[in-house]
């Protein structure tokens, strides 16, 4: 269980509060590139981090991330006239460029300098792989986007989409680091490769070692005689869930990240981005976007009750209601907006939960301390990844996954030594034989 101050520590994320000031260090989802298609094309809503935005793509094809009401007097700039490289107000015709300057002011008098007086709410965007980012903390302390190779392959080999969760980012969040719900939640009763193995052993050995990009998570599970299934996935500052999810034992051609991006305290995005290594991504992949409405709420959800089907339960699937995407909607929306975690009874299966908490939290306490959280990009010789894989595999029982995937650990290594010293060695430390 998490007392209840650090629970509100960890949830709460609006301006000025100790968690929301490390979110606003890093580059975070802001809304897809769907939603702003083209030069021009209207503004659309965005929520983040509890603040009220409007995003749209001036002429240029340049994006504006800007403060949603008006500096004049408030009206909703998502209202407002996408023209000539700025977004005019409705109500008495202020314009504002991508940066918040104020370019016109018509309802003053034409010798009135007070345009160049006011500054409006604006912060800087990257749009990359059908996603568009946006860093909303101090100017002067902005990093590196991420390099991740899911950023780098060619757009048709990539997919993407969104949808609210009626809960705070961190239910979402810990569902990824949670590899024993593959078993029961995402059960069916119709096999499936990995399928299979997971029903086979619902109570899948831990192991998480923390890494400069967040924390690395690895599931065992035995796979029959003298076989065994390892999952990796990873968390990676300071909302992301990679996971192999959709692809089989073995399937080394890509994986998905999921973000969970604060909208407010108890609302979240949540952004599936799957990407292949080899090959454009076809249709059906995209399995995710059929459950989804055009205003990006999930055509199953709490009000409809999932439209869960007792028979199907009965029959089909371990839940009754259809796709991994509600499965885990409905587990973490029904918890409640904000789960009160001092109630909580955490079992030797939330060993990776626990961790990614601890992350979090020591990333809080180093930014009160005046340091920066980790994975904070600096230095372009060092914004690439290799050692961020997620993949699912099954092995001989007796292989260690050290020595069969030291590309996992070759650059994290000289980040925290002590992490990644063989067993052995710590055995040793430790006084072992
Ligand atoms: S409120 Fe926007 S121009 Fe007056
Ligand atoms: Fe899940």
């Amino acid at each position: 269980m998490l007392p209840k101050e650090q629970n509100e520590l960890l949830t709460r994320i609006g301006p000025g509060t100790p968690m929301g000031e490390v979110m606003r260090r890093y580059w975070l989802p802001a809304l897809l590139s769907e939603e702003i298609p083209e030069p021009d094309s209207p503004p659309a809503r965005v929520r983040l981090l509890g603040e009220e935005l409007v995003a749209f793509r001036d002429t240029n094809g340049r994006i504006g991330l800007v403060g949603e009401h008006c500096a004049h007097r408030g009206t909703s700039l998502f209202y407002g006239r996408n023209e000539e490289c700025g977004l005019r107000c409705i109500y008495h015709g202020w314009k504002f460029d991508i940066e918040g300057n104020v370019l016109d002011t018509p309802a003053e008098p034409p010798d009135s300098d007070f345009k160049t007086k006011v500054k409006h709410t604006a912060y800087p965007t990257h749009e990359a792989a059908g996603i568009i980012y946006a860093y909303l903390g101090p100017r002067q302390k902005i990093p590196l986007f991420p390099n991740y190779e899911w950023n780098q392959v060619p757009l048709n080999y990539t997919y993407v989409t969104k949808c609210l969760m009626e809960c705070s980012y961190l239910q979402g969040l810990e569902g990824e680091c949670d590899s024993s719900h593959l078993s029961l939640l995402h059960q069916t009763f119709v096999d499936g490769p990995a399928r299979a193995i997971w029903r086979l052993d619902s109570a899948p050995a831990y192991e998480t070692e923390e890494t400069d990009f967040g924390v690395r998570l690895i599931a065992t599970r035995k796979a029959g005689p003298g076989r065994q299934y390892i999952r990796f996935s990873s968390f990676v500052m300071p909302v992301l869930g990679g996971v192999p999810a959709g692809r089989p034992p073995d399937e080394l051609d890509g994986f998905e990240v999921h973000m969970y991006v604060p909208y407010d305290d108890t609302h979240s995005w949540r952004y599936d981005f799957g990407f292949r290594r080899t090959r454009a991504v076809e249709p059906q992949e995209v399995h995710r976007r059929k459950q989804i409405g055009p205003d990006y709420r999930r055509i199953r959800n709490a009000a409809n009750n999932y439209l869960q089907d007792r028979e199907m339960q009965k029959k089909v699937n371990f839940t009754g209601i259809e796709d991994f995407l509600n499965h885990d909607a409905c587990a973490t929306e029904s918890m409640g907006p904000i789960y009160d975690r001092s109630k909580e009874h955490l079992g030797s299966s939330d060993k990776a939960v626990i961790a990614v908490r601890k992350y979090l939290l020591n990333a809080v306490k180093a930014l009160q301390d005046g340091k920066e959280p980790p994975h904070i990009l600096r230095d372009p010789a060092k914004n690439h990844f290799p050692h961020i894989d997620c993949f699912a595999h099954l092995l001989p029982a007796e292989a260690r996954w050290r020595e069969r995937f030291d590309f996992l650990t070759a650059t994290a290594q000289k980040e925290n030594p002590a992490a990644y010293a063989p067993a052995e060695k710590k055995a040793l430390q430790a006084g072992e034989k």
